[in-house]
């Protein structure tokens, strides 16, 4: 059974890839054969793509992976330089593809959220993008391509984004609604967990392969003054165990002055109910969202499991992370790794916060559906902490549903028995999570793809 999922995983990873000039540079989000899916499903997400890409460096296909580099950077130059342009220095596109002319000739085309449903800033793909090309790194061993100019101007985006020009006073970085795999509005504007996550792998990567010349030395000390002060942030105000609840429950407020106990002064009564049952002893988990007044109670499962990975969370943090996951396995797994979040909202929450959006109505999609996509991360941060069971366990249930369902993008119902309601089939990414699961549990020195 197994091998003929990953047949069939691989017929479509190979069938999705995405040529220009003749090579491929990209694989599309999705090639549905019903025709239900949006259009630009047909184009290359770099999100997506680092799922597709690190599949093809553990295959040893890296020239697809330095070719998807070096295009999507291409579309970021030519935007970055038109004279018009007036998107963020550190954006790159949420997605590209490759128009063909009736002249024959090729086109790439970025959308940098502007043509994007609710036009949202795709602040994650310069992290993913980064993230990856260290992946490309750590496999071909030579720093040709990261001492490339136009590579290198790339690496200063990322640096780019510590430098203080927002109205930022944490270490934390500031995002819009919808700014990463989440791309619709959730109530994840603010300091949302999966972006502050994402920040600290690709600024760690950024800092090391960025050119130590005395131009840049001044980013790089802000970068690297920055990366320490979000890792003891996030380890200390996003964690939330039994312990610290028991705090924050008894925490005084409306503290002045530099040394107070509840300094973003949270209010005890915004204690979401449900909390102090599901969290179990000896588990814990980084809080969805953090700000002003402001603790979001949500558990986001791919800032938490790639919070292990990257080594964000100390190793007590981590194992908490995984306790909490086997502990409350029927409602983070239920029948398809993984939820992408948990609880769901409901009421006048969801009216609030997704603006009644029919396809985030609770337990669907982005609001506590189950992506399985999230089993490579689930996969990976078991193996890093020890607990390979919890890898087998999830990968059985996907290997065995997923090929006979079609690669959904995502499953619903509080458990995802549901096959999702406008779900695409022949989702790219789906089977390229199973494949890339699977080399893990084989071979896990491939979490070196990912280093710490
Ligand atoms: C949806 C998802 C987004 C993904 C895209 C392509 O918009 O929300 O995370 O990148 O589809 O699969």
């Amino acid at each position: 059974m197994k091998d003929k999922a990953l047949g069939d995983a691989y017929r479509l990873l190979d069938a999705s890839l995405i040529h220009y000039r003749d090579r491929p540079v990209g694989t599309a989000a999705a090639i549905d054969p019903t025709g239900l899916a949006a259009d630009n499903y047909r184009e290359c997400f770099i999100r997506d793509f680092a799922v597709s890409g690190l599949v093809f460096l553990a295959d040893g296909r890296w020239e697809i992976v330095r070719d998807f580099l070096l295009t999507s950077l291409e579309v970021t130059e030519r935007e970055h330089s038109a004279p018009e342009q007036t998107i963020h220095h550190s954006v790159m596109p949420a997605s590209f593809h490759v128009r063909r002319e009736q002249d024959g000739k090729e086109y790439l085309r970025g959308d940098f959220g502007e043509q994007a449903i609710g036009r949202v800033a795709p602040v994650d793909s310069i992290m993913w993008w980064t993230l990856l090309l260290c992946a490309t790194m750590q496999t071909i061993g030579d720093r040709g391509l990261a001492e490339r100019p136009d590579v290198q101007r790339n690496l200063r985006r990322v640096l780019a984004l510590c430098a203080n020009d927002s109205f930022e006073v944490y270490p934390t970085l500031m995002v819009p609604d919808g700014a990463f795999m989440v791309d619709r509005r959730m109530g994840v504007y603010g300091h949302p967990l999966e972006i502050q996550v994402l920040f600290f792998g690709a600024l760690r990567r950024a800092l090391h392969y960025i050119d130590r010349s005395p131009e840049n030395r001044r980013l790089i000390a802000v970068g690297e003054h920055r990366l320490r002060g979000l890792r003891q942030y996030v380890q200390h105000y996003y964690w939330l165990d039994v312990q610290r609840l028991n705090e924050l429950y008894r925490s005084p407020t409306e503290e002045l002055g530099e040394s107070v106990s509840n300094d973003l002064n949270i209010q005890p009564q915004s204690i979401r109910d449900w909390v102090a049952d599901w969290l179990s002893d000896e588990s814990g988990y980084l809080v969805g969202n953090l700000g002003s007044g402001r603790m979001d109670f949500r558990f986001f499962t791919q800032g938490n499991l790639l919070a292990v990975v990257f080594g964000l969370v100390t190793d007590r943090q981590a194992r908490g992370i995984m306790n909490l996951i086997e502990r409350r396995w029927d409602d983070l797994v239920g029948t398809m790794p993984v939820k992408l979040c948990y609880p769901a909202l409901t009421g006048e929450a969801w009216d609030l916060l997704t603006g009644c959006d029919p396809k985030n109505r609770p337990w669907s999609y982005h609001n506590g559906g189950n992506w399985p996509v999230l089993l490579w991360p689930l996969v990976a941060a078991a193996l890093s902490t020890g607990r390979r069971d919890l890898a087998e366990r999830a990968f059985a249930l996907a290997v065995e549903r997923l090929p006979r369902d079609g690669w959904p993008e995502y499953y619903d119902g509080t458990s995802g028995r549901l096959l999702g309601r406008y779900a695409n089939l022949q989702q790219t990414w789906s089977a390229a999570a199973l494949i890339l699961a699977d080399k893990l549990l084989e071979d896990p020195g491939l979490l070196a793809l990912l280093p710490e």
